[in-house]
């Protein structure tokens, strides 16, 4: 193997940068050229890609988003797509591609090595912790603490009026962001999609809670479990206390990774290089209690990722 290409595809999470550097100069350090593709697989198709360099990646362990840029494509999605960003792969000598992002990221490399036979690594990274088969995902921890550090800003105001947050996280389909950042946080409930929930219940604790004298709520809401400005809504209603709504949003899609996020990144990106020099054809990069290990994209994309329940009861306990 004498030259791979590397693209971001999908939501770019903080810790994105790092992997970059990570595949690019370990792939140097091992003789490989590096394509880098721009605009996720629509660069690919396009053939929006240039050479990268170790000097290409100076700067950039640090930084949030993505140098290459991301998008979610849909001409990808087709097989006139495909066959476009094969064309590329003759033309510009690929002979593996690093696809760092979350699932659809890895349907599209999947797809692409059935038809094509390129050899594809994949790496988990999206803050959404959703990925099967990997204890973590780069960026999972930025966005968390990047939630936390607004439930504690929200918890001063909330305090000084005695008033009751409703706070949405993003997510997708999953809790696993609200989970952790309600738990680190010190949410009075944390609403997910994983485990059903009942606003008489919700109400009953807020009420419980502002009779023995506390001065603030806050309600965790994970996008995929509620609409927040309903929760609040129906929370008012019910308890006529004063409620706001906060929504993160595409905050926590930004901001210097954190140095968990840069380590896990700089592991996976060295991995997934490892992977196609090893000749595996398609592999993901995870993190197994602390081991990068790799699977195959098969398997992860068949699983299914559960919710750690026992942290969600131990955060129920501990916001009596
Ligand atoms: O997958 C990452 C994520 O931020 C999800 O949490 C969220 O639902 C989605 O992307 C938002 O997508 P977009 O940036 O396209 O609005």
């Amino acid at each position: 193997m004498q030259r791979i290409a590397l693209l971001t595809s999908g939501g770019d999470s903080p810790g994105m940068n790092a992997c970059i550097r990570a595949v690019v100069r370990k792939a140097v350090y091992h003789g490989l050229e590096v394509m880098g593709i721009k605009r996720g697989y629509n660069g690919f198709i396009e053939a929006d890609m240039a050479p990268m360099n170790t000097s290409s990646v100076s700067d950039i362990i640090q930084r949030g988003g993505t140098i290459l840029q991301t998008a979610r494509s849909d001409q990808f999605l087709t097989p006139e797509g495909r066959a476009k960003a094969y064309q590329n792969v003759k033309r510009f000598g690929i002979q593996g591609l690093v696809a760092v992002g979350g699932d659809g990221t890895f349907r599209g490399a999947r797809i692409f090595n059935r038809e094509y036979g390129l050899p594809v690594a994949g790496v988990p990274s999206t803050i959404d912790n959703d990925i099967p088969g990997t204890d973590r995902t780069i960026g999972f921890d930025t966005a968390v603490n990047t939630a936390v550090e607004a439930i504690n800003k929200i918890r001063d105001t909330a305090t000084s009026h005695e008033r009751t947050f409703i706070v949405q996280v993003m997510g997708k389909n999953n809790g696993f962001i609200a989970l952790e950042a309600g738990l680190a946080g010190g949410a009075e409930s944390i609403l997910i999609p994983e485990c059903p929930f009942d606003y008489n219940d919700i109400c009953e604790r807020l009420l419980k809670g502002y009779r023995r004298g506390k001065l603030h709520s806050i309600i965790v809401v994970a996008e995929g479990a509620a609409d927040g400005m309903e929760v609040g809504r129906k929370i008012k209603e019910c308890t006529e206390l004063e409620t706001k709504v906060i929504i993160l949003g595409h905050l926590q899609r930004g901001g210097a990774p954190s140095a968990a996020d840069r380590v896990l990144a700089s592991r996976m990106g060295s991995k997934a290089v490892e992977l196609l020099m090893a000749g595996e054809t398609r592999k993901m990069v995870s993190i197994k209690a602390g081991e990068i290990v790799s699977m195959d994209i098969d398997d992860a994309l068949s699983q299914v990722r559960s919710i750690d329940l026992d942290l969600y009861h131990l955060a129920g306990i501990l916001s009596i």
